[in-house]
């Protein structure tokens, strides 16, 4: 067996919809870790590569919907079914993580930030 090369982990917490803190999946569906899927598998990437993990809650949930890629430590914020693509070919592929989506270091496990609580929109 080759060795995983990355492990994607989506989070796919899900919180009511009033909750102050927000949820990344608030359908509780899975649809964003499908889409993962689906891609990688339209990009020929084997799942004994590269996984697209369905996680719990990361604890970055007013930056979600959240993404973690390891071993890199790249942490991605509002992640949406139509970034998949960009995640797969610049960082997964290219090896180039795609920066308008990574979430700041300043924000990344931080007490305070300017997100929290999360602003509804
Ligand atoms: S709900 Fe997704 S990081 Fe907390
Ligand atoms: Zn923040």
């Amino acid at each position: 067996m080759p060795k995983f090369r990355k492990h994607i982990f989506i989070c796919q917490n899900q919180r009511p919809a009033d909750h102050h803190r927000g949820s990344c999946d608030p359908t509780g569906k899975g649809e964003l870790q499908q889409v993962f899927k689906k891609k990688l598998a339209e990009h020929c990437i084997r799942g004994d590569q590269v996984r697209a993990n369905k996680s719990g809650c990361l604890e970055q949930c007013e930056h979600g919907p959240t993404v973690v890629v390891y071993p890199d430590e790249v942490w991605y914020g509002g992640v949406h079914a139509e970034d998949v693509d960009e995640i797969i070919e610049s960082h997964i592929v290219g090896g180039h993580p795609v920066e308008r989506l990574r979430i700041a270091d300043e924000c990344l496990n931080a007490e305070r930030c300017p997100h929290k609580p999360r602003k509804s929109s």
